[in-house]
């Protein structure tokens, strides 16, 4: 498949709750669920790579109570998905900004990443306590102290990146209808198309997946040349000579 990387925002668990009479918490339940079919699905298409942001930095000022539900269910979610992660050949590399994250709940990161290592067949990325802002001050700060911000260049930072190893999204997809990135992989979007379904997380299956695929292949990327100078259209490449 020519596409290696599907970036997801998975919102609107919240609103799909609340139509429901439901709490917050059994939506972010039911949008874990999602998140376990998707991930599945992805495999099943022979994806090599899905991120899924499941917490961002700002995330982390909402209610004490919204918090100490998420913590359970990716505590639970961490505890119990490893087998199945494992069986499947699928890798789990968890990006973020791991000071933000419980002691106990980083162990269990650590734990189910040198677990699932040696999976071949998928990349899981999960974003948790992520913001690209962050992210890219992180990089940077990394590069400071090992004496290299000075010959900073392209490549060296997106190696500082919690990404570092994995190829830019090609699709990025955003559920719930709203139609922003929320902070979400600032630095790797740059050439990525985007996807904005209404569909409410939870609700989301492999044929909204699978329909967001269809749209993707009919866009025509060209990383800012024209049609003419694009091939090969690998991605985004550094110019040349100098505009005159
Ligand atoms: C997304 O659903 C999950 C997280 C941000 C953790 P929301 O909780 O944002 O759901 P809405 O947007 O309120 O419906
Ligand atoms: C983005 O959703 C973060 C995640 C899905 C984890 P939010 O619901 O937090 O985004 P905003 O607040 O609507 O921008
Ligand atoms: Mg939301």
């Amino acid at each position: 498949m020519e596409l290696q990387h599907i970036a997801i925002i998975m919102d609107g668990n919240g609103r799909w709750a609340k139509r429901r009479g439901l709490s917050r918490a059994e939506g972010h339940r039911a949008g874990s669920r999602a998140a376990q079919r998707i991930t599945r699905a992805g495999r099943r298409l022979g994806l090599p790579c899905l991120t899924l942001y499941a917490l961002s930095t700002e995330n982390l000022l909402r209610p004490a109570e919204e918090l100490a539900a998420l913590g359970k269910l990716l505590r639970h979610y961490l505890d119990t998905e490893v087998p199945s992660l494992i069986e499947h050949g699928i890798r789990l590399r968890v990006i973020g900004n791991r000071n933000l994250l419980a002691a106990d709940l980083n162990r269990k990161i650590v734990a189910a990443e040198k677990q699932t290592a040696a999976g071949r067949d998928m990349t899981l990325g999960l974003a948790l306590g992520y913001g690209g802002r962050d992210e890219i001050v992180r990089a940077a700060q990394a590069l400071a102290r090992r004496g290299r911000l000075r010959r900073v260049t392209e490549p060296s930072l997106a190696s500082a990146l919690d990404t570092a190893g994995l190829p830019d999204p090609d699709l990025l997809i955003r559920t719930g209808g709203e139609r922003r990135l929320s902070n979400f992989l600032l630095w790797q979007s740059a050439y990525t198309e985007l996807y904005f379904s209404r569909v409410l997380w939870p609700d989301f299956a492999a044929r909204h997946l699978q329909a967001a695929l269809r749209d993707y292949r009919q866009r025509e990327r060209r990383f800012g040349r024209t049609d003419a100078s694009l091939a090969p259209a690998t991605g985004p490449v550094r110019p040349q000579g100098k505009f005159k």
